[in-house]
């Protein structure tokens, strides 16, 4: 199958490594409006090179088109993309910068048969796959609350991992946000036009759960993650690969003399808590071009954004909770430039 990558910065560059080492993909074309990351990048023989999407569309385009553009491109090229007869498309994350420009690109996405991916890279990742299985199944009751606290830039761009993190590893939705977002502390590193502070989410969930997201724009630390459930706590490090898991004896009614029941135990051989961004896109991609159902597939990134603009609303009105299910026409066109 014939693929396309537009975007060549270091995500774009990681997409096309992957595609070298997948042999039923073939790299024909990638575009890029800077000269110089289109340029410097050693590619097949065969691939073409463009410098705006349109020359390319009017080359014919390819089967499957990646884009890691910006944020604020990615619905115009997913659109173009299916305009021009892609059958698959995969999208970085954030999927688009307003709610109502991810419907559109799911509603042409169904239209037009195409499977669309939003590369929400964590579910493509073996321990977080299997904490999700563990939760999934039952064993360690039901899940209480989530808290994720992450250093660097910003709500829209790490934020918006953290955010479908919490809804994948639970199997709940967001009913309301309540947050906090802060003033952005220096110019965003891929560019002025940018603008993707830090901020503090609280999530009411589904099924009774809470979730806390922590996006500190200057902040530092690990990148860590804290699951509480009714028989099990779990404890992630994503900087030093660590993961503790500490299961509760429910059995064991705690009383005078007879204190809870703990033991720690470990995940499988092998499943650290540090991420392979290689492995995460590949995963993805072999998921693309397969019969199977889509784990990254529109749906979770529209909820994703949702979730980023009730965030902005609530800021706007004062820290009040904003329900998902309440954002108005106007609000799903609330336009964030986040990347
Ligand atoms: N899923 C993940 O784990 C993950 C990791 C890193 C980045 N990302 C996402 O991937 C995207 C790209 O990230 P990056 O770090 O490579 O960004 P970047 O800003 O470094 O690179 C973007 C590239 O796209 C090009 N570009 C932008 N708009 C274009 C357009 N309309 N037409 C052609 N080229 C265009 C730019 O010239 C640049 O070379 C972002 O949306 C980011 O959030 C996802």
């Amino acid at each position: 199958m014939r693929v396309g990558v537009i975007g060549l910065g270091p995500q774009g560059r990681r997409v096309v490594r992957v595609l070298s080492e997948m042999p039923q993909l073939e790299l024909a074309a990638v575009v890029d409006r800077d000269e110089e990351a289109l340029s410097t990048l050693a590619l097949p023989a065969s691939a073409t090179r463009h410098r705006c999407a349109e020359e390319f569309w009017e080359r014919g385009g390819c089967d499957l088109i990646c884009i890691a553009t910006n944020g604020p491109s990615h619905a115009a090229l997913a659109l173009e993309a299916m305009d021009a007869g892609a059958r698959f498309v995969m999208v970085e994350k954030p999927m688009a910068c307003t709610v109502a420009d991810c419907e559109r690109m799911r509603d042409e996405a169904i239209r037009r048969g195409v499977r669309l991916a939003v590369d929400h890279s964590r579910r493509h990742d073996p321990l977080y796959r299997w904490l999700r299985d563990q939760i999934r199944s039952g064993i360690w009751g039901e899940p209480r609350s989530v808290w994720m606290q992450q250093p660097g830039i910003g709500l829209g761009c790490r934020g918006t991992h953290a955010i479908d993190l919490v809804r994948f590893l639970t199997d709940s939705d967001v009913r309301s946000v309540t947050a906090w977002i802060d003033e952005p502390r220096g110019e965003n590193p891929r560019g002025g036009e940018f603008v993707d502070p830090g901020g503090l989410l609280v999530l009411d969930m589904t099924q009774g759960l809470r979730g806390v997201i922590c996006q500190i724009e200057d902040g530092a630390g690990p990148i860590s993650v804290e699951i509480d459930l009714t028989a099990c706590r779990i404890r992630l490090d994503e900087r030093f690969g660590t993961v503790e898991i500490i299961e509760r004896d429910l059995a064991v009614q705690p009383g005078p003399g007879r204190p809870p029941a703990y033991r720690s135990i470990s995940a499988p051989d092998g499943y650290r808590a540090q991420l392979d961004m290689f492995q995460m896109v590949r995963g993805l991609l072999e998921e693309l071009i397969s019969d199977a159902p889509l784990e990254c597939d529109s749906e979770h990134g529209i909820e994703t954004i949702r979730v980023l603009v009730a965030a902005y609303i609530s800021e706007q009105k004062e820290h009040s909770p904003v329900a998902l299910a309440s954002l108005s026409e106007s609000e799903r066109e609330l336009l964030l430039s986040v990347t």
